[in-house]
């Protein structure tokens, strides 16, 4: 199981490329399932949640190429025939975006059998309103030894009001209705990009969709969906990541590829915090504004403080003069990051979903466990400023979503390798 040994001490200066979003590549690829005709996907990120995604198509059927060569980080998916609409539990269990096959297969064939995600180190992470959502629809939806039945001759539009903003909830249900007789009226749905880099790849492909990245969402559905070719948008927390790794550094770092416009919660509050930041067209300029100054967050759905840049904030706020409070509101178990920077050295409590950071505190190189994806960032980038060479275990939770993570944050002076497992294997 790879580790990375991190010693800290370096700014962090020069130029970081972002890769394309692992979440918006996700829902991109499981909307190929709506059309027999090729999709080709571009600015795919190398990153394990993608090849289990291609697993999962593959072994419903689907044709899937996927290559990272320099000109490409392209996926061409064909759909043709899907000779078993399955989505087995072995590929479930390891990504629970897994379930954004379902209304997609719902819509093209009439029959789904998805397993049930189970939850995560994040919280439950129920499906209850994409299920509620396609049972409006017209599905029949049943519970089968730990897996979704679902069937439906052809899904009818509907009138839906989500009960709680959902991501992937407002994605399947949308996939879903582009090919559902009938119009689809969707309201509290999600405004994340990602919603709206799916609708523009469902438009292309022949989807009749207003409203995307607005709390209402309106769709005419459609006898059929043709191929077409899209490029996925640039990984807003990657670029979120990578802001605050050279703040926390006090370095001077050029964030580039990425798309400032989705990044401007973040960028007010390092503002806040006394960061000097310049924002281009492609590109956000981070540079030392001196010493940080304490800000409090609370995580909220887009356009807010996404709850995928909490654990990576708490980290920069050890380092800010002064207390900082930390309020989670979509997840109910996203401190898991917490106990580690504590064992670093930092200075925080818990109080339900309120966590009050007390910095500065100096940060103590120490052997520490991921848990999950953001949380993983978060130990890096309190690593990266840790006296001493800490080593970060289960990096396995980097890999899924953050591409070549390590060479790049040596590429701009980070003292940061990947060390085998104890057999020494790379
Ligand atoms: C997406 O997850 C992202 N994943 C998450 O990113 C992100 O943290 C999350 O949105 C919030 O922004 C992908 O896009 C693949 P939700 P999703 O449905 O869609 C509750 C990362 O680090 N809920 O918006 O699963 C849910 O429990 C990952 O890249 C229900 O109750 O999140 C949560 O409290 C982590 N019932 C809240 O809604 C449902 O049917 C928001 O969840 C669905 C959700």
């Amino acid at each position: 199981m790879d580790k990375f040994v991190v010693r800290g001490g370096n700014p962090l200066l020069g130029t970081i490329k972002v890769s394309g979003a692992k979440n918006s590549a996700l829902p991109c690829m499981a909307a190929a399932i709506l059309t027999e005709d090729e999709v080709i996907l571009e600015n795919i990120p190398q990153v394990n949640d993608i090849e289990t995604e291609r697993k999962l198509l593959t072994s419903m059927g689907a044709e899937v190429e996927l290559g990272y060569g320099r000109a490409q980080h392209r996926t061409h998916i064909k759909c043709a025939i899907l000779s078993d609409p399955v989505a087995k539990y072995e590929i479930v269990k390891t990504m629970r975006a897994s379930s954004l096959v379902l209304g997609p297969l719902i819509a093209r064939t009439g029959i789904a059998r998805v397993a049930m995600p189970g939850g995560c180190a994040i919280g439950g992470r129920p499906i209850d309103l994409h299920i509620n959502g396609l049972e409006a629809m017209g599905a029949t939806i049943t519970q089968d030894h730990g897996y979704l039945e679902a069937r439906a001759d052809r899904l009818k539009g509907a009138h839906i009001v989500f009960d709680k903003i959902t991501v992937t909830g407002t994605e399947d249900l949308l996939m879903a209705a582009t090919l559902a007789e009938g119009e689809s009226v969707f309201e509290n749905c999600a405004r994340e990009p990602e919603v709206t880099d799916l609708a523009a790849l469902l438009i292309a492909m022949g989807a009749k969709i207003e409203g995307a990245g607005t709390g209402t969402i309106r769709i005419q559905g459609v006898s059929k969906l043709h191929g077409a070719r899209h490029r996925i948008n640039p990984d807003r927390i990657e670029a979120g990541t990578f802001l605050i790794a050279g703040a926390i550094t006090g370095g001077d770092l050029n964030v580039d590829c990425c798309e400032p416009k989705h990044l401007g919660a973040l960028i007010t509050k390092l503002e806040q915090c006394g960061v000097k930041i310049d924002v281009g067209i492609d590109h956000v300029r981070v540079r030392s504004g001196g010493e940080l100054k304490a800000a409090d967050i609370t995580t909220e759905e887009y356009p807010g403080f996404p709850t995928d840049m909490q654990a990576q904030y708490m980290a920069l706020a050890t380092q800010a003069e002064g207390t900082s409070t930390v309020i989670e509101n979509i997840f109910e178990n996203r401190f898991m990051h917490v106990q580690e920077l504590i064992r670093m050295g930092a200075n925080i409590t818990i109080s339900g979903r309120t966590a009050t950071v007390r910095g500065k505190t100096p940060l103590q190189s120490a052997a520490v466990m991921c848990s999950d994806l953001r949380a993983s960032a978060s130990l890096v980038l309190a690593a990266l400023v840790a006296d001493g060479e800490t080593i970060l275990d289960r990096v396995y939770h980097l890999d899924r979503g953050y591409e070549h993570f390590e060479e790049k944050l040596r590429g701009v002076g980070a003292q940061i390798r990947r060390m085998g497992d104890v057999f020494g294997r790379k």
